[in-house]
C-alpha cells in the first residue's frame, strides 16, 4: 500500500501528512478550506479538488475532520468519498466521534461495498510528526491487517479492539481522562498560587510521586507560565466532552464529573478561550478568580 489519501488538514491531519510524505508514501489530500493545503503541497502532496478525487487516487483514505457531521459530509456528500469508490479502497476514520455514529457510518460505507475502519488516536501533532501516535482500531480484522504497515508508520503503538465502534468508545474514555487531568492541574496550580506557594515546587513534588502524569511533567509548566503551543484546541476538547456526555446520556449512565467539566469548558469557550490549547482552561480559572 503506497497511495494514501488524507481528508482534513487541521492540526492533526497536517502533521500526519508530513510524516507520511517523509516516509515515502504518495499522499493525496483534501481540505474544505483550500489554503490549508498549500504547506503540504510544497512538501510533495497532491492536492485534490474533492474527497471523491482523493478516494479515486488512494488505496487507503484517512478521514481526520472535526466531528461526525463533517465525516458524513466528506464521505457521503456531494463529490464525497463513496463517489470515488474502486476495488482496492479502504477508508479509516481518525476523527473523534460518537461510537454510535461510527457504527452507522461503517454500515453506510458497507452499503457501498467499502470497508471502513475506526482509527482514533491519542497524541497530537507534536507526536504525529514523528509517527508516534497511539492508535485504537476497530472494524474488519483482514482490512486492518491489509493497512497495518501504513498504520504502523503513523502510530508507534496500535491496539486492535474488535468490532466497529469499540475504538471510538475507548477514545472517548481517554478524552475523559485528559479533561480531568487538565482541570485537576488547573485547580491545584490556581489554589497553590492563591496560597502564595510556588506552583513549580508543587509540580516538582507531584512529579516525584506515583500521581505524576505526562501532563504534569510537560504541559503543566506552560500552564504556570500562561504560554501555550496549541496542539489540540480547547473548543475541540469541549466538542469531545459533549460527545462523552451525549453518549453517557443515551446509555443512561450518570457521570457527574464530566457533566460539570462540560459546563466549565463551555463557559471557557464563551469567555473567548476556545482557540488556545485545552490546557489553557487554567486561563478561565484565572479569569473567574480575578
Ligand atoms: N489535535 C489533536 O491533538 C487531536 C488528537 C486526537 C484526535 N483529534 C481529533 O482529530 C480531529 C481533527 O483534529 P484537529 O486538531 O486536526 O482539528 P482542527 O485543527 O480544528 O481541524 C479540523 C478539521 O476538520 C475540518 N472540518 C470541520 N468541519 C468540516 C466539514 N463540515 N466538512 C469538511 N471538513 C470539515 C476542518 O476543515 P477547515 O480547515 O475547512 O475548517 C479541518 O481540516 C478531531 O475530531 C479531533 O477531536 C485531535
Amino acid at each position: 500500500m503506497k497511495k494514501i489519501g488524507i481528508i482534513g488538514l487541521g492540526m492533526l491531519g497536517n502533521a500526519i501528512t508530513l510524516h507520511l510524505l517523509d516516509s515515502g508514501f504518495e499522499v493525496t489530500v483534501y481540505n474544505r478550506t483550500k489554503e490549508k493545503a498549500l504547506h503540504v503541497k510544497a512538501k510533495g502532496a497532491y492536492v485534490a479538488e474533492s474527497p471523491k478525487e482523493v478516494s479515486e487516487k488512494s488505496e487507503l483514505v484517512i478521514i481526520v475532520v472535526k466531528n461526525a457531521e463533517a465525516v458524513k459530509q466528506v464521505s457521503f456528500g456531494q463529490n464525497g468519498i463513496i463517489e470515488g469508490n474502486h476495488e482496492k479502497l479502504i477508508v479509516a476514520d481518525m476523527s473523534t466521534i460518537e461510537p454510535s455514529e461510527s457504527k452507522n457510518i461503517s454500515k453506510k460505507f458497507q452499503e457501498h461495498n467499502i470497508i471502513k475502519l475506526d482509527i482514533p488516536v491519542m497524541g497530537g501533532p507534536n507526536v504525529a510528526i514523528t509517527g508516534d501516535l497511539v492508535m485504537m482500531v476497530s472494524g474488519k480484522k483482514e482490512s486492518f491487517d491489509h493497512c497495518e504497515k501504513v498504520l504502523n508508520t503513523i502510530a508507534s503503538k496500535i491496539f486492535f479492539l474488535g468490532e466497529s465502534g469499540v475504538a471510538h468508545s475507548m477514545k472517548l474514555a481517554m478524552n475523559l481522562q485528559i479533561t480531568m487531568l487538565a482541570l485537576a492541574l488547573s485547580e491545584s496550580i490556581t489554589f497553590v498560587k492563591k496560597l502564595n506557594a510556588d506552583p513549580k515546587k508543587f509540580l516538582e513534588i507531584l512529579n516525584s510521586t506515583y500521581f505524576k502524569t505526562g501532563m504534569s511533567e510537560n504541559k503543566a509548566y506552560k500552564m504556570i507560565e500562561g504560554k501555550y503551543d496549541t496542539t489540540f484546541t480547547l473548543a475541540n476538547l469541549k466538542k469531545d466532552i459533549s460527545t462523552i456526555t451525549n453518549t453517557a446520556n443515551s446509555l443512561g449512565v450518570k457521570l457527574p464529573m464530566i457533566s460539570k467539566a462540560e459546563e466549565i469548558y463551555e463557559n471557557a469557550v464563551k469567555a473567548g478561550f476556545g482557540e488556545i490549547d485545552y490546557t489553557g482552561i487554567i486561563e478561565y480559572l484565572k479569569k473567574i478568580n480575578e
